[in-house]
């Protein structure tokens, strides 16, 4: 069986042990030759990574670990690259989700205005390691979580179209682990309907190996007591996957994924969230804390026995893709991809969540059919916003830049959107593109 060569890129991330965990544990099906780390920080890159290469060491001594800051290095005969880059860090997403609070609106890192910041800076850096794939290994696969997951697909789909690129978010295999758990199952049990936008979907029927369509009994028990958070369990994710309830009390014919309540219930968003403690301080000095001291202490100690830095959903979603490419075995998973007619009635070339089947030659998304006029008209107004996002980014346009954020729903108004626009540019001078 063939060995594969696997980059983590932002590897100074938190998020990294989860996934070389996945990969340790998942080698049976995805045979590892070298696991090799790269980020831009190398301070961060070593506090993930030297605990890495003890785990490694322990776990797997026969998989090399590579710790390098040299894209040429990290590139070169790899399989796959596993992207999971945060540009700025934590640090610009708290300044991204705190200047809208100022206005009245959420910045929320990835659907809100914070999520156009995000994204004018991730989208330079995402096309200048997509050119440095085609460049470096163009017969890689890039699987990619960096967010906002589907601007970033339709800014690589646009600017470097030869590279082998899925975009990819681990909400939907968490919102499936959790229902499938409420009805006593595992995701597997089940064949999930699902379409949408990235961070903006819905799960239309559910069904169980007999062909039964379980989907409105889960949303009756949903109604109930709101989704029963398992796979994340701190605070704001259990009050998330709570609100669930709230939804299926005022919409019954499906069951949208937990960004939503951005949209249908911003007020109460709003009023939730401190202008002077946000989500991403809260990440800085929780999981973000925990987790680069539990990787101090184990290269303290010398060992990683014992530690609880445990494979995550997080980690086993993007593993178990890389692995339905390299086995050729057309599994089923939720991803982004152009539309191409999935959804007959949404435009072709827009990028959609969908379900596809994942195989050696990339993803054969299932088709949708037609959807209602409440899902489409959301998704319609959100596309445009994320479209109008990637133009501004690619052609410096300030002008795009502010009918991106005047369309984004949250946005009340021009007004609004120029504030928060003038804000983000004077905040972000080292990450931008020059807007005229
Ligand atoms: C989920 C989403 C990611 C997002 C993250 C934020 O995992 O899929 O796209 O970045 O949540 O969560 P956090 O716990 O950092 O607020
Ligand atoms: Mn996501």
């Amino acid at each position: 069986m063939k060995k594969y060569s696997v980059t983590i890129i932002g590897a100074g991330s938190g998020y990294t042990p989860g996934v070389v965990n996945s990969l340790l544990e998942k080698r049976n099906k995805l045979p590892l030759k070298k696991i090799t780390l790269i980020d831009n920080d190398e301070k961060r890159l070593h506090i993930i990574g030297d605990f890495m290469d003890i785990l490694v060491k322990e776990r797997a001594p026969e998989v090399e670990l590579v710790l390098t800051t040299d894209r040429k290095v990290a590139f070169q005969g790899m399989d796959f690259l596993l992207a999971q880059i945060r540009s700025g860090c934590l640090k610009m997403r708290s300044i991204d989700e705190k200047i809208p609070m100022k206005y009245g609106v959420v910045g929320q890192e990835t659907c809100g205005p914070g999520g156009f910041a995000f994204a004018m800076r991730e989208i330079p850096q995402m096309i200048a390691i997509a050119k440095d794939v085609v460049k470096y290994a163009p017969k890689a696969w890039i699987i990619n979580y960096s967010n906002p997951t589907a601007i970033v697909a339709e800014a690589i789909k646009r600017a470097v179209p030869e590279v082998k690129n899925i975009c990819i978010c681990d909400v939907p295999p968490w919102q499936q682990k959790d229902m499938a758990h409420m009805l006593g199952g595992e995701p597997e049990d089940f064949q999930y309907t699902y379409f949408g936008l990235n961070h903006l979907g819905w799960f239309t029927h559910m069904y169980d190996k007999e062909g039964n369509d379980k989907l409105p009994l889960l949303i009756n028990m949903i109604k109930e007591t709101g989704l029963e958070a398992k796979t994340y369990t701190d605070p704001y994710w259990e009050r998330t996957a709570k609100r669930l309830r709230q939804f299926v009390g005022h919409f019954k014919d499906s069951l949208p994924t937990s960004y939503l309540q951005y949209y249908y219930y911003h007020d109460e968003m709003f009023k939730e969230e401190d202008p002077n403690y946000t989500r991403a301080d809260y990440c800085i000095d929780h999981r973000e804390k925990e987790t680069f001291d539990l990787c101090k202490e184990g290269v303290k100690k010398g060992t990683a026995k014992g530690n609880v830095l445990t494979d995550t959903i997080h980690g086993d979603f993007i593993v178990d893709i890389a692995a339905s490419i390299a086995n050729n075995s057309n599994e089923k998973f939720i991803i982004n991809v152009p539309n191409n007619g999935v959804i007959s009635n949404f435009s072709s070339d827009s990028i959609v969540e969908c379900t596809a089947v994942i195989n050696a030659h990339g993803y054969e998304p299932i088709s949708v059919g037609k959807i209602p006029t409440f899902q489409k008209g959301l998704m319609e107004v959100v596309n445009a916003y994320e479209k109008l996002t990637v133009d501004a980014a690619l052609e410096g346009s300030y002008e795009k830049a502010l009918k991106a954020l005047t369309l984004n729903p949250l946005v009340p108004s021009t007004h609004v959107a120029k504030k928060i626009l003038d804000d983000y540019i004077e905040a972000n001078k080292k990450y931008f593109p020059e807007l005229k």
